[in-house]
């Protein structure tokens, strides 16, 4: 049904204890997307991948985000850069696939132009026959990489703010849940084209309300007793006491202190390090429109051969709780169109913060709205 599009006041959303969702509409209308591909995801630093997919000199990824193909690629001069997957020429596709290792020079499959990993143009047939044709003109366009907390994170703006400022502490939070994080390796990855908003996404990532009755075999190991979620600028952290439990973590009693540590990283990526802090899975969220995201679910360890324990485990992801939270957010998304729903909805932010609170969501939809009103 839809619905006209409700104005936001800021005033409303000022305080946390008193707190409603954005309008229905803000999920589902095409225009709003179209906005937020402008005002949110041209202008953030997204995190893309880890550090450990484009580590080789000429290696890359290709990442499609809201209608953007995008590639990162290690130079030979091993300084990582990250171009539009576009030809300069007619517009064709350079490189396809995931990832792989390019080859010195990146030749466009349709009239074979040539580039060097940096992106200048190094060969167009014909060329020194064509009046005025300008080599300058005609290299790839680039946009902003940088590696951050272990990860690589691209904006798309022409002149972005410092990751850092974007992040303010994060990388020191990281480091400190998972301290080998730069060593970590890709050991499995899920890939869902997901029929919800990313911002269904993350108000689902961004709770553990939900936690008790829909991820029973994680609820079994996480104290719901003794559970903090610490809001920061632009990223919170949610940290658990965990207890071993047969149906889903197993971990090593002599650690001390056991936690789960779960960041939401503005715009729309995860970070979770379970207990032990030695291995973690991210995941990614690429916008597509306003009703669907291509989502990444990666698990990564230390090791290249994974154990018995780790094999169970990663079944246990892949199986039991990401299509748990996969459930959750597409019923959501139907439900934001639905003419019986009331086009915003109470946030269950508690007193004492306790770990069902939701306070998290709250602070999440206040970025939005100054996003929005920007
Ligand atoms: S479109 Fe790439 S060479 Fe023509
Ligand atoms: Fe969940």
């Amino acid at each position: 049904m839809m619905r006209p599009l409700t104005k936001l006041n800021k005033e409303e959303y000022t305080d946390i204890d008193n707190a409603w969702t954005i309008p229905a509409q803000y999920y589902t209308d095409e225009s709003i997307f179209e906005s937020e591909k402008e005002k949110i995801f041209a202008n953030s630093w997204v995190c893309v991948a880890h550090s450990s997919e484009v580590k080789e000199k000429n290696s890359y990824i290709t990442r499609e985000i809201i209608g953007e193909n995008l590639i990162v690629v290690r130079g030979r001069d091993n300084i990582l850069r990250g171009f539009y997957n576009v030809c300069p020429h007619r517009g064709h596709q350079l490189l396809s696939g995931d990832s792989g290792k390019a080859k010195n020079v990146i030749t466009c499959p349709y009239h074979s132009w040539a580039f060097k990993l940096d992106g200048e143009l190094v060969h167009a047939n014909n060329c020194d026959n064509v009046e005025n044709f300008d080599k300058g003109l005609s290299s790839l366009v680039s946009f902003h990489v940088q590696e951050f907390a272990g990860f690589i994170f691209i904006n798309l703006s022409e002149t972005p703010e410092p990751i850092e400022d974007q992040l303010v502490g994060l990388e020191d939070k990281v480091f400190e849940a998972c301290t080998v994080v730069k060593d970590l390796k890709l050991a499995a990855r899920f890939v869902s084209e997901t029929p919800a908003n990313w911002k269904t996404i993350v108000d689902n990532y961004i709770e553990c309300y939900h936690c008790p009755t829909n991820h029973v075999s994680f609820a079994e190991s996480v104290d719901v007793g003794d559970y903090e979620h610490s809001l920061h600028q632009n990223w919170t952290i949610q940290v658990g006491k965990a207890k071993p439990s047969e149906s889903s973590y197993k971990f090593d009693e002599s650690i001390v202190d056991p936690r789960f540590s779960g960041f939401w990283i503005w715009p729309c990526t995860m970070f979770n390090m379970p207990p032990g802090g030695d291995y973690m899975t991210v995941i990614y969220e690429f916008p597509m429109s306003a009703g669907k995201t291509l989502q990444y679910y990666d698990i990564y360890f230390l090791n290249e051969e994974l154990t018995e324990d780790q094999k169970r485990l990663v079944e246990w992801y892949k199986d039991v709780f990401r299509p748990e939270d996969l459930r959750l957010v597409e019923s959501v998304q139907k439900g934001l169109s639905s003419r019986g729903y009331r086009g915003r909805g109470r946030i269950m932010t508690d007193k004492q913060r306790s770990g069902i609170s939701e306070h998290g969501v709250a602070h999440f939809h206040q970025i939005l709205v100054q996003q929005h009103l920007d």
